[in-house]
């Protein structure tokens, strides 16, 4: 016999009842974008290699260690060879479409939200996975329009505690710094490697390697041999010019005046070089060592390393699995299980049941259907099972009398009732559910 084919490592599929918390979780980040005034924005998951390389950067993890990438050969005299990607993230999809759309000719600001697959080729672990979904969120635009504007930073981030909150995910810690502007960050590099020419040989193999290639990185090190030597390093936030403190300083302002609370974590540094000033992450404690549910920040000179206008902006993505794990962790949300299940009883009943049915969930009963095949005592214990609040039976008897014999799963309790009213009893009984 042939083996069997198995999902790719670090893919997976997602099957119900975890696909009802995906849509839980989707639904109610749509409704917060509404009211926060944002609309959705669909790029290909395929993308130019080069957008990655010019935007995430060349130095990083994610694209000098993580991505899909392929050269993608001419296939017709008319078509030329290319090196494609997979995203391994959305920002640098949303400025090349504002970009090539020329989005702003467009009043105002462009709000953007997004749900979609990313792809990193990372080791998968709890959390991390190499397709993985991010719903996440871009304000773009010139000047002008007020996108460099701290108000939109904060803004950004009332937006994210409300939907946290919404989802009903507590203990949620937002962790806030200012990475400076592009000038700031060569000063504070340039400390950073000669501060670190002394103390590097006594780090992990990973800090010597982020020394040479991106030295910010050596502030994310998790291993507790280095901490201490971490800690004496510069800190960022003694590099910022007077422009960068001020705005950082409004951010964080407005979030106090609006009751959002945070950290300032002067080593969170993200690990995308298209950062400026304002980055943030949102940690939770069911995590564990995955613990950023979210990052984002702003990035005011991204459009120009793409060849586009000045086009400030700010963003986030969240992690959906790590999000949908959280949720489930904290067991706030589970699938619904069915209202009522009926069970068709003898020859010709599927017929019957097949109209009630139909009948039952235009009116918002949710209706899991059993066989006439299938024996009562089977039907029973399959509704029961399935978690069903109420079982049907539906016979010639009951089709003949127009009167239904329904059975409360949880109490046992059976009654008989008429047709029109069973969807009134059912819903009575499983609300509030
Ligand atoms: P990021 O920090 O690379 O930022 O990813 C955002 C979130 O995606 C992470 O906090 C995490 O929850 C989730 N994530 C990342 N990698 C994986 C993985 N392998 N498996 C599961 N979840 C993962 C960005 O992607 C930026 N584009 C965010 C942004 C938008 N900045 C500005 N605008």
């Amino acid at each position: 016999m042939a083996g069997l084919i198995k999902a790719v490592r670090g893919t997976r599929d997602l099957l119900p009842p975890d696909t009802e918390t995906w849509n839980f979780v989707e639904g109610a980040v749509r409704d917060v974008f509404r009211v926060y005034n944002f609309s959705e924005i669909r790029t290909p998951v395929i993308e130019d290699l080069q957008l990655f390389q010019r935007s995430v950067g060349e130095e990083t993890d994610i694209v000098s260690k993580e991505m899909f990438a392929w050269e993608d050969r001419a296939r017709a005299a008319s078509e030329k060879g290319q090196w494609l990607a997979l995203r391994p993230e959305n920002t640098a999809g949303v400025v090349r479409a504002y970009l090539e759309h020329k989005l702003w000719e467009r009043p105002g600001l462009q709000r953007f939200y997004y749900i979609g697959p990313q792809f990193r080729r990372e080791r998968p672990q709890k959390g991390r996975y190499r397709q993985f979904y991010q719903i996440g969120a871009e304000v773009i635009g010139p000047p002008a329009a007020g996108s460099e504007s701290p108000a939109v930073d904060a803004e950004v981030l009332e937006m994210l505690a409300t939907l946290l909150d919404r989802l009903g995910i507590q203990n949620w810690t937002l962790q806030l710094n200012s990475v400076g502007s592009a000038g700031d960050r060569l000063k504070f590099n340039e400390a950073l490697r000669a501060a670190l020419k002394g103390v590097v040989s006594r780090m992990c193999a990973d800090c010597q390697r982020r020394a040479e290639t991106n030295p910010l990185r050596v502030l994310d090190c998790k291993v507790p041999e280095d901490q201490p030597i971490i800690e004496t390093l510069p800190r960022i936030g003694d590099y910022l010019d007077q422009a960068s403190q001020a705005h950082f300083g409004e951010v964080q302002k407005i979030l106090r005046a609006v009751g959002v609370p945070f950290i300032v974590n002067h080593r969170l540094v993200r690990g995308l070089d298209y950062y400026t000033r304002t980055a943030f992450e949102f940690t939770h404690g069911a995590l564990g060592a995955q613990n950023a549910i979210l990052g984002g920040g702003r990035y005011d000179g991204l459009s120009e390393s793409l060849g586009g206008p000045q086009a400030p902006g700010i963003g986030f993505a969240i992690g959906e699995d790590r999000l949908v794990m959280t949720l489930q962790e904290s067991a706030t949300a589970g699938a619904r299980p069915a209202d009522l299940y009926i069970a068709p009883l003898g020859p010709g009943m599927n017929v019957a049941a097949a109209g009630l049915a139909r009948e039952l969930r235009r009116q918002n009963v949710i209706v899991s259907l059993g066989d006439e095949g299938f024996r009562l005592k089977k039907s029973l214990e399959t509704a029961s099972k399935t978690g069903a609040r109420y079982a049907l039976i539906v016979g010639e008897n009951e089709i003949n009398s127009g009167q239904f014999a329904l059975k409360n799963l949880g109490t046992g309790e059976q009654v008989s009732i008429a047709r029109g009213q069973i969807a009134p009893t059912v819903k009575a009984g499983v609300s509030p559910s």
